[in-house]
């Protein structure tokens, strides 16, 4: 049995494949050889599902680099009997890539937890709607489908809506006006990948042992125990005033909500759990969480983000990471 974390470290990161897999993995088998580990975790990753909309801010690019960094994930979480919580989950890059045995995930956004739910409990009602979208497909095909009234569809119509929007729109943006209607432009993208049946199925059977609710990200200070890993990606502070995105849904999420949400990473700290969250690289979010004691501290990534439509706002910006192990 590998017992040095390092060594078990540099195996995760050459074979690509994750350190707390690995660790069941080594702990599970008799027999291990080079190879057999290689084409065990092959085969695992080929059943990997990945995140089902494109997502603002979603952290498919930053996770390697975290792992290399050593801020995940907690070298102390136990997967095998402790919770993972992602209660700003959006496309749910993290959770995909950490695939915990139990998972509880929440949103703010009404419309993307309703889908999640539906590609648990009706993954096949979906798979025949997001045919027909892919069907009909057109520039005068989206505006119509875009105008309708969610309030008067089924779960299963507002999952597959969600899901062509998402992927025919610029940009994959999800963006409301001040009434909470969806209002980003079609993309005329060629071919878009409006029904990947293959990774919907993937979805629904990692969705098998999670839960995911439409509720605000403080609900977790109910639910989250000692041993729990609790892993925040909340709409960041704006870098400047013109480059503020924070409508993922119509409530905002300022200089208020940010100081609530570090008063609830305490609390979890203090309750016991691993606590990891991401935010913009700003004077007011790193003052936020400095001098919290010994165990919060503040490490630095870079991200390459591209939310600015114009080419200038794109490139590489710096992020925060807190973590509190
Ligand atoms: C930065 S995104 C998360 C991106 C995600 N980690 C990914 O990889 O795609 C922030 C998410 O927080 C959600 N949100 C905003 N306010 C919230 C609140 N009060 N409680 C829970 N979720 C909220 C938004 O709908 C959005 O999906």
């Amino acid at each position: 049995m590998i017992a040095n974390k390092e060594i078990l470290k540099e195996i995760a990161l050459s074979l690509n494949v994750h350190p707390i897999h690995l660790k069941v993995f080594l702990a599970s088998s008799e027999k291990i050889t080079l190879e057999n580990l290689k084409s065990e975790f092959k085969k695992q990753s080929e059943k990997n599902p990945k995140p089902f909309v494109k997502w603002v801010g979603g952290k498919r690019q930053l996770i390697q680099q975290f792992r290399e960094d050593d801020l995940y994930p907690p070298e102390g979480f136990d997967s095998k009997f402790a919770t993972y919580f992602e209660p700003f989950v959006g496309g749910g890059a993290m959770f995909f890539d950490l695939l915990p045995k139990k998972a509880y995930l929440s949103d703010m956004n009404e419309e993307l937890v309703t889908t999640y739910n539906i590609i648990k409990s009706d993954v096949d009602g979906l798979i025949r709607k997001l045919k027909l979208h892919k069907k009909n497909d057109s520039k005068e095909y989206f505006l119509k489908v875009r105008a309708l009234d969610v309030k008067k569809l089924s779960e299963v119509n507002i999952a597959a809506r969600f899901i062509y929007l998402n992927r025919t729109c610029f940009n994959g943006l999800y963006r409301v006006n001040g009434s909470g209607k969806f209002n980003v432009p079609y993309a005329a993208n060629k071919n878009p990948l409006i029904c990947d049946e293959e990774n919907l199925r993937k979805v629904h059977v990692a969705m098998k042992h999670t839960t995911i609710k439409h509720q605000d990200y403080s609900k977790v200070l109910e639910k989250a125990k000692k041993g729990d890993f609790v892993y925040f990606d909340p709409p960041y502070y704006p870098v400047s005033k013109t480059a503020s995105f924070t409508s993922y849904t119509k409530y905002g999420f300022l200089k208020k909500e940010q100081e609530k949400l570090r008063d609830v990473f305490v609390a979890l700290s203090r309750k016991g759990c691993f606590v990891m969250l991401s935010n913009s690289d700003t004077p007011f979010i790193n003052e936020l969480y400095s001098n919290l004691g010994k165990k919060i501290r503040i490490e630095k990534v870079f991200a390459g983000r591209a939310i600015n439509s114009k080419g200038s706002g794109r490139g590489k910006v710096k992020e925060v990471v807190v973590i509190n192990y």
